[in-house]
């Protein structure tokens, strides 16, 4: 691979407070670029998150907080700390966190929409059309319900639009995109949802409008040359992509981008996004990895229904390691996962409070009892079965596979439970004791090493306690938790 590695994810819209499924995203994205640091080095990895702050989701809630057009910067403002505090609170280790009102954005984003019109590629025509608020996205017949509503949003945030816009043009583009995917220029993982973008684009590809009067939506950049009209959120906040790495003048990682996101929009990535590039002259990022939805009790989460699970209440409960695991290893990879309570504390009391953390515990005290320390010069490399087992650690991490690359830790932390009660070490006198133990030590911070990008904190704690001039028993890394909410 290219000793490079850019990821990203969505540019969240600053129009609430972040949930859950904002983190699933953002955790899985953080989990491989703690793990090509770990391989590649931490100046060849760049992984940004932030913030959408334009558009009439963002004007809509802002306005109801009691802001106006003009005071409408503070409200994303402050959504900005809100955000970012969020993320830093549960280890995300972005190194840039975008937002779409810094005016270097908006320049960038200008002149790249200009590269599209000086390419003739832009036309003024009339839309006329269902538009969700929600979505921010004109909706096509087969994005419609039954109902002939948005299935995301709620009824009332589906209008019906006719306006005169800027189209781009996409139907142009699109043989040339489905080309690219089915080279696999453009690698979209898992190939279920490469399959779901080459069968659409099997179908008729219409045009799509990219601006939208300012009367209507007044928070957004200027069109190029047309001040009657701004640009369409979808299309700028695409652009962040790069604006990021100019702004932050690392372009030379353009070349290795890897764009994180949910299904939901997938067609923006996969198809809007490669056609702008085409058409702007810019060359191609490496893939998508596209993931379902967490949903709550069978439920989609909703800020209408209040069915909505925090980061804030999530590491009350589970710590920020714990709040990790119970997301990365109910990671949404093909279906969608529910989350309830209840099952997530299941999972946190077996794998985190009994598997992992007795078993660290069980090691420390016998060591402990026997005065045991790792010499200093005790090099632990990765386990080599994590590599070599069928599939293996890396090369599910190397597919984005979080889940299973967990299942490969936790093999490891089981046969090593079952390796010590098999031995029963406590009996053996000091000398005898000796040898095993050291291995279960070592064998403890290789498996650190592992879960480094999944439990950052967890793996330090493991590290210090095992490799210190004397291993002692300290608190258990997960207390044991009541079941149930
Ligand atoms: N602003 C656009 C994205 C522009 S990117 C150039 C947007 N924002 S959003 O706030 O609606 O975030 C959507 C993303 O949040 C999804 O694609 C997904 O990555 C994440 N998730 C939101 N809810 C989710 C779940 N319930 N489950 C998993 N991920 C979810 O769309």
């Amino acid at each position: 691979m290219d000793k490079r590695f850019y990821v990203t994810t969505p540019i969240y819209y600053a129009n609430g407070a972040p949930h859950v499924g904002h983190f699933v995203t953002t955790t899985a994205a953080d989990v491989v670029a703690r793990y090509y640091r770990q391989t590649i080095g931490n100046n060849n990895v760049f992984f940004t998150t932030g913030l959408d702050e334009h558009g009439t989701t963002v004007e809509q809630s802002a306005i109801k907080e009691g802001y106006n057009l003009k005071t409408i910067q503070k409200y994303v403002d402050k959504r900005a700390v809100e955000w970012k505090k969020a993320f830093e609170q549960t280890g995300i280790s972005y190194n840039y966190f975008v937002r779409t009102t810094n005016p270097k954005h908006e320049e960038f984003a200008k002149q790249f929409i200009q590269k599209l019109i000086d390419n003739n590629d832009v036309y003024k025509s009339k839309y006329y059309g269902k538009y969700c608020n929600g979505c921010e996205k004109f909706l096509t017949l087969s994005d419609l319900n039954k109902e002939g509503y948005c299935p995301l949003h709620r009824p009332d945030q589906v209008v019906k639009v006719e306006e005169k816009n800027y189209f781009f043009k996409l139907s142009k583009y699109a043989p040339k995109v489905k080309k690219l995917i089915l080279e696999n220029k453009i690698s979209i993982i898992p190939e279920s949802k490469r399959e779901e973008i080459l069968s659409r684009l099997g179908g008729k590809i219409e045009d799509i409008s990219i601006s939208r009067p300012k009367e209507k939506v007044a928070w957004g950049i200027d069109f190029p040359n047309d001040s009657r009209q701004t640009c369409y959120v979808w299309i700028e906040a695409l652009i962040n992509y790069i604006s990021s790495l100019e702004i932050t003048d690392k372009k030379e990682f353009w070349l290795n981008a890897h764009h994180f996101l949910g299904k939901d929009i997938s067609w923006f990535h996969n198809v809007i996004w490669p056609a702008m590039l085409l058409s702007a002259k810019y060359n191609l990022f490496k893939g998508t990895f596209i993931h379902s939805f967490v949903i709550i009790s069978g439920e989609k989460i909703s800020k209408s229904k209040g069915n909505i699970i925090t980061p804030k209440e999530l590491i009350e409960k589970y710590g920020v390691d714990g709040t990790r695991y119970v997301i990365l290893s109910n990671f949404p990879y093909i279906n969608d996962s529910d989350i309830t309570w209840g099952h997530l504390t299941e999972k946190y009391n077996a794998d985190l409070a009994n598997g992992l953390g007795n078993l660290v515990s069980r090691v420390a005290k016998l060591c402990e009892q026997n005065d045991l320390a790792l010499s200093s010069d005790t090099n632990v490399k990765p386990h080599v079965s994590y590599s070599s087992q069928q599939g293996g650690y890396h090369v599910h991490i190397e597919r984005f596979e979080f889940n299973l690359a967990l299942e490969e830790i936790w093999r490891d932390i089981k046969d090593l439970d079952v390796e010590i009660s098999k031995n029963h070490p406590w009996d053996l006198s000091k000398e005898k004791a000796a040898q095993p133990l050291q291995k279960y030590a070592r064998e403890l911070i290789n498996i650190a090493y592992a879960l480094k990008p999944f439990l950052p904190e967890t793996a330090e704690k493991i590290e210090k306690q095992f490799r210190g001039p004397k291993i002692k028993s300290e608190a258990p890394l997960f207390p044991r938790l009541p079941t149930g909410r």
